[in-house]
């Protein structure tokens, strides 16, 4: 498949995983890459923007296709040393970055002058429109189905990406709930030039977490994730658990009083106990409701690849069919 996405990124196949805390490391990235997609780090996994550079050399050993870092810039409880970690991903000669959270535009110039492509993550059409406006190349348009922060307008993907297609001129690719041959074929209808998946990647054979936490992806259905922090205008779509349930509880006393530091125990440092011990119930963690369409572990390689082939299939063959 030729998009503008596989054009601007030099990828093989309009397929993206998104950043992912504490799933973001070299191994995931790389495989996605090698698979012919785009790997992304996550720079804010890596407590340093010394440790990020070593993750990036890391990567560069386990791929020579191109991959990507993600920066988030979300509200924290400490603003991390963005310019420093800028200063990492460009001297480790990455060339896409995946930006998320509040507007890059503040770190554009620094990403620009160092020869960056980046791809800014939205949920919403009026922040696509400033994406383009302020100079990124690309977006990712964040339905109201995906796991992490759908931000606060509830929009799905099937209006919001054709609403996108009405507006942007930048290419952007279908971010949310995708995680089949299907919904490729769809998302490419719907005027997307590809996907980025974040779930759906952390079921395969090489990312690098725990057995439970893809156990518990193939085991969940569609109606397993709820939203999590919706009056501190932080909205997160997590996996249900005994954690989610304290955290609606708590939500639901406190109510519009609700403060992060009500909730910390559940979602403050909890990823490394869920992701590397496998502790499912041990805080709230990011997920989407593709874990519905999740039902098994194949490798990245194998993953995309039925991905493209079966989205091919479908429209040479189905939709062929149908018009002719
Ligand atoms: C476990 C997990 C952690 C995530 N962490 C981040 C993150 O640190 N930064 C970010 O921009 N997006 C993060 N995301 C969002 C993904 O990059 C992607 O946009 C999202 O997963 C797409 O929806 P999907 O899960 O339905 O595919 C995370 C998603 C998951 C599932």
């Amino acid at each position: 498949m030729k998009t503008r996405i596989t054009e601007l990124f030099g990828i093989q196949h309009p397929v993206i995983q998104g950043g992912m805390h504490w799933v973001g490391f070299a191994e995931m990235a790389a495989a996605v890459s090698n698979a012919g997609g785009l790997g992304i780090i996550t720079a804010l996994t890596q407590p340093t923007p010394e440790d990020l550079a070593k993750e990036i050399a890391k990567c560069n050993e386990m791929t020579d296709k191109p991959f990507g870092v993600n920066l988030t810039f979300l509200p924290g409880f400490k603003e991390p040393p963005y310019p420093e970690y800028i200063e990492a991903i460009i001297g480790g000669g990455v060339t896409i970055v995946e930006t998320a959270g509040r507007s890059p535009e503040k770190y554009l110039p620094a990403l620009k002058e160092g020869g960056i492509k980046v791809i800014h993550k939205c949920t919403s059409v009026r922040h696509s429109l400033k994406a383009e406006r302020i100079g990124c190349d690309a977006v990712s348009v964040d339905g109201f189905e995906c796991g992490g922060h759908p931000g606060e307008d509830d929009i799905p993907n099937y209006v919001l990406l054709p609403r996108a297609a009405e507006e942007i001129k930048i290419p952007f690719v279908a971010s949310g709930g995708v995680g089949t041959a299907s919904q490729l074929a769809a998302a490419l209808a719907l005027g997307a030039d590809g996907v980025n998946m974040g779930t759906r990647f952390i079921a395969t054979k090489e990312a690098p977490v725990h057995q439970n936490v893809k156990d518990a992806l193939v085991k969940a259905s569609e109606l397993d994730t709820t939203l999590i922090m919706r009056s501190l205008r932080n909205t997160e779509r997590v996996m249900k658990n005994a954690a989610v349930d304290t955290i609606l509880e708590v939500e639901r006393e406190k109510g519009s009083d609700l403060n992060i530091m009500d909730i910390v125990e559940q979602v403050g440092g909890v990823y490394p106990k869920i992701m590397q011990e496998g502790d499912m119930d041990a805080g709230a963690w990011s997920t989407g409701m593709v874990c519905g369409l999740i039902h098994d572990i194949p490798t990245c390689k194998e993953l995309v690849e039925r991905m493209v082939t079966g989205a091919e299939e479908i429209i040479q063959s189905r939709l062929e069919a149908m018009v002719s």
